[in-house]
C-alpha cells in the first residue's frame, strides 16, 4: 500500500466546555410535535418529547425561531424579537419548557436572528412611515439609481432584486432575503442597543446561548457598491450566485459586532454562541476571532453537507478544514439542517448509518437534525402543498426546504402521532414503518445506531475531545484515529457498496509508532454500522487491522498494545 505521511493535525486540551463535549439537536419547532391539533407543532409539544431526547442521547436542543411572525419564512420573518408567536405558545410555556429542558441536565438555544426583521415589525412600520421617523435609519434606505432602478446591482438569496421600492417615502429598502425581511441597519447604534438588549433578555430568561441566522451578512459594505458579477455562474444555479457577495457580506466590521456578541455571552458565563456562516474555510475560521478578541463559539461547518460523498472528497475537506483551525479554535460539524436536504435522500439509506458515524466520531461538535436519527429520506411534495417562499420563488432548481421539514413520525396512528389533524406540511411516505415508535425496540434501526453512538461518544474521551488524525487507508475507505489519555481508537468507514480491504495496519505502525504502540492491534470492536449494538462487544468478532470491511461498513475499535 503506498504510504503517504499522515500528521498530527490539533491536539485537544482537557478541561472542555459543554459545548465542546456536547452533541446539539437542531429542533424544527413547526415540525416536532403539535399539542393543540392546529397541525403545526408547539412548544407544548416540544416539553412532551423531551424525555425522547434525553434518552437519544443528546446534549442542547436548539430551537428554529419561536418568536412572533407572519411566517413568510416560517419564523425567520421576526414581528417581535422578545416574545414568543401564539402558535407556539406563550412566555409562560417557554419557561416551563427551558425549566423541563434544565431539568433534564440539557441546554437550550435559541435562533437569533439579527440581519433582518419580518415587514410587520413596528420598528419597520415605523421606519417606513417618513423619511423623518425615529426609525428611519434602523433599516437601510436609499434613494433609486439615476434611471429609476434599484440603487445596486445586489440580488436576494431567493431571488430577484434585493431591493424594494417604497412608494409612501419614495425610496427603496433593501432586503437579502424576501421583500417582507428588511435588512436592519447595524450601522445605527441605537438600532445596536436595542438588538444587544434582546440577547440580554433572553439570556437574563436562561437560555444557553444562541444560532445566530446568517451572520456573515449583518453589516454592509459602506457606499453599498455593485458585486461582481460571477462568471461560472450557470443557470442550474440560483440567481443569487450571479454575483459575488464581496461587498454584501462578510466585512470586517461584522466581525466587530460578533466579538460584541461573545463579550456579552462570555459575561454571563458558560453560554454558546454559533455562527451560521457559509463561507470557504479560511474566510470561516477568521469568525473565531482571537484568544484575546473571540468571537463565535462555533462559526458553522457546512462542508458535510457539501461535499461529494465519497472518502477522497471527504478526506480532503475534513483535512483542509483541521488544517484551517486557529490553534484554540474548536471544530463543529453538521449533516443536515432545515435548509439542507436530507441526508438519507442524498446518500442512500446504507451510508446513511456510516454518515451517522462520521459525524459522531469526528472531531468537534455535532448538530444533529431532528428526524436525521430516523433517516428520513426524500419526501416528495405534491405542488400544491409547497409552502416554501424560496422554492415557490425559483421553481424547477430543485432547491426546496419543504422536503426537509416534514413533521416527525413518531408512531403508526393517525398523522403519525405529530398531530391530530392533518399536519402543514405532508409526512413522509413510509410514516407507517419508518417512525420513532417503530425504531426504538429495533436494534438494528438507523435510532438504535445513533442512540449506540451517542453513548459511545459520551463514555469515551477519545470521540468526544481526544485527538485526530487522518491515517491512510484503501480506496472508498475513510479512516482515522481518535486518541486520548492513553486510549486510541481507529475509525474506518467504507464508503462503497463493496467488500473493502481495511489494510491500515502498515501505514499504522509505520507512521504512528511514536504514538502508539508499535504493535497496535484491536482489543474491542466498540461500534459496527452492520452489527446491532445489544450484541455485546465481546461477542463481535475481533478483526485484525488487515481484514475487511464489508459493503458499506463503519467501525469503531479500541486499539489495544500486544506483546
Ligand atoms: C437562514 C435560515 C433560513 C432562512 C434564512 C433567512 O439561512 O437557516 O431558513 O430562510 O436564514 O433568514
Ligand atoms: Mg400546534
Amino acid at each position: 500500500m503506498e504510504y503517504k505521511s499522515t500528521n498530527m493535525l490539533h491536539e485537544s486540551q482537557s478541561g472542555a466546555a459543554w459545548w465542546e463535549r456536547g452533541v446539539i439537536y437542531q429542533v424544527y419547532p413547526r415540525s416536532f410535535q403539535d399539542s393543540d391539533a392546529d397541525g403545526v407543532g408547539d412548544l407544548a409539544g416540544i416539553e412532551s418529547r423531551l424525555d425522547y431526547l434525553a434518552e437519544l442521547g443528546i446534549d442542547a436542543i436548539w430551537l428554529s425561531p419561536i418568536y412572533p411572525s407572519p411566517m413568510a419564512d416560517f419564523g425567520y420573518d421576526v414581528a417581535d424579537y422578545c416574545d414568543i408567536d401564539p402558535m407556539f405558545g406563550d412566555l409562560t410555556r417557554f419557561n416551563r419548557l427551558l425549566a423541563a429542558v434544565h431539568a433534564r441536565g440539557l441546554k437550550l438555544l435559541l435562533d437569533f436572528v439579527p440581519n433582518h426583521s419580518s415587514d410587520q415589525h413596528p420598528w419597520f412600520v415605523e421606519s417606513r412611515v417618513s423619511r423623518d421617523s425615529p426609525k428611519r435609519d434602523w433599516y437601510i434606505w436609499r434613494d433609486s439609481a439615476p434611471d429609476g432602478g434599484p440603487p445596486n446591482n445586489w440580488i436576494s438569496d431567493f431571488g430577484g432584486s434585493s431591493w424594494e421600492w417604497d412608494d409612501t417615502t419614495g425610496q427603496y429598502y433593501l432586503h437579502a432575503f424576501l421583500k417582507s425581511q428588511p435588512d436592519l441597519n447595524w450601522r445605527n447604534p441605537d438600532l445596536r442597543d436595542a438588538m444587544m438588549a434582546v440577547l440580554r433578555l433572553w439570556l437574563d430568561r436562561g437560555v444557553d446561548g444562541f444560532r445566530i441566522d446568517v451572520l456573515w451578512h449583518i453589516i454592509k459594505a459602506e457606499g453599498l457598491p455593485d458585486n461582481p458579477i460571477n462568471m461560472d455562474w450557470t443557470s442550474d444555479r440560483t440567481q443569487r450566485d450571479r454575483l459575488i457577495q464581496l461587498y454584501s457580506t462578510d466585512q470586517p466590521e461584522a466581525h466587530a459586532i460578533a466579538a460584541e456578541f461573545r463579550k456579552l455571552a462570555d459575561s454571563y458565563g458558560d453560554r454558546v454562541l454559533i455562527g451560521e456562516i457559509c463561507l470557504p474555510d479560511d474566510r470561516l475560521a477568521r469568525w473565531y476571532g482571537s484568544v484575546d478578541c473571540p468571537q463565535v463559539h462555533l462559526p458553522v461547518n457546512f462542508h458535510l453537507v457539501e461535499t461529494p460523498w465519497n472518502a477522497a472528497s471527504l478526506k480532503r475537506m475534513i483535512s483542509d478544514y483541521e488544517a484551517s483551525l486557529p490553534t484554540f479554535g474548536w471544530p463543529n460539524w453538521v449533516i443536515g439542517s432545515h435548509d439542507a436536504r436530507r441526508i438519507a435522500a442524498r446518500v442512500g439509506e446504507a451510508q446513511a448509518r456510516v454518515a451517522a458515524m462520521l459525524l459522531l466520531t469526528l472531531r468537534g461538535t455535532p448538530t444533529l437534525y431532528q428526524g436525521d436519527e430516523i433517516g428520513i429520506g426524500e419526501v416528495v411534495i405534491p405542488p400544491d402543498r409547497v409552502r416554501d417562499p424560496q422554492d415557490l420563488r425559483q421553481p424547477g432548481l430543485g432547491i426546496g426546504r419543504d422536503r426537509s421539514r416534514t413533521p416527525i413520525p413518531w408512531d403508526a396512528s393517525a398523522y403519525a402521532g405529530f398531530s391530530t389533524v392533518d399536519p402543514w406540511l405532508p409526512l413522509n411516505d413510509d410514516w407507517r414503518v419508518r417512525n420513532v415508535a417503530a425504531q426504538l425496540p429495533d436494534s438494528n434501526s438507523l435510532l438504535s445506531l445513533y442512540r449506540s453512538l451517542l453513548a459511545l461518544r459520551r463514555s469515551h474521551d477519545a470521540l468526544a475531545i481526544g485527538d485526530f488524525m487522518l491515517i491512510d487507508s484503501a480506496d472508498d475507505v475513510l479512516a482515522y484515529m481518535r486518541r486520548y489519555a492513553g486510549e486510541c481508537l481507529l475509525i474506518a468507514m467504507n464508503l462503497s457498496d463493496k467488500t473493502r480491504p481495511l489494510s491500515i495496519s502498515q501505514s499504522i505502525s509505520q507512521s504512528l509508532f511514536q504514538l502508539l504502540p508499535t504493535d497496535a492491534c484491536v482489543a474491542e470492536v466498540l461500534a459496527s454500522t452492520l452489527i446491532p449494538p445489544t450484541i455485546s462487544s465481546s461477542k463481535l468478532a475481533l478483526r485484525p487491522l488487515d481484514a475487511a470491511l464489508g459493503p458499506n461498513e463503519g467501525l469503531v475499535l479500541r486499539l489495544k498494545e500486544i506483546r
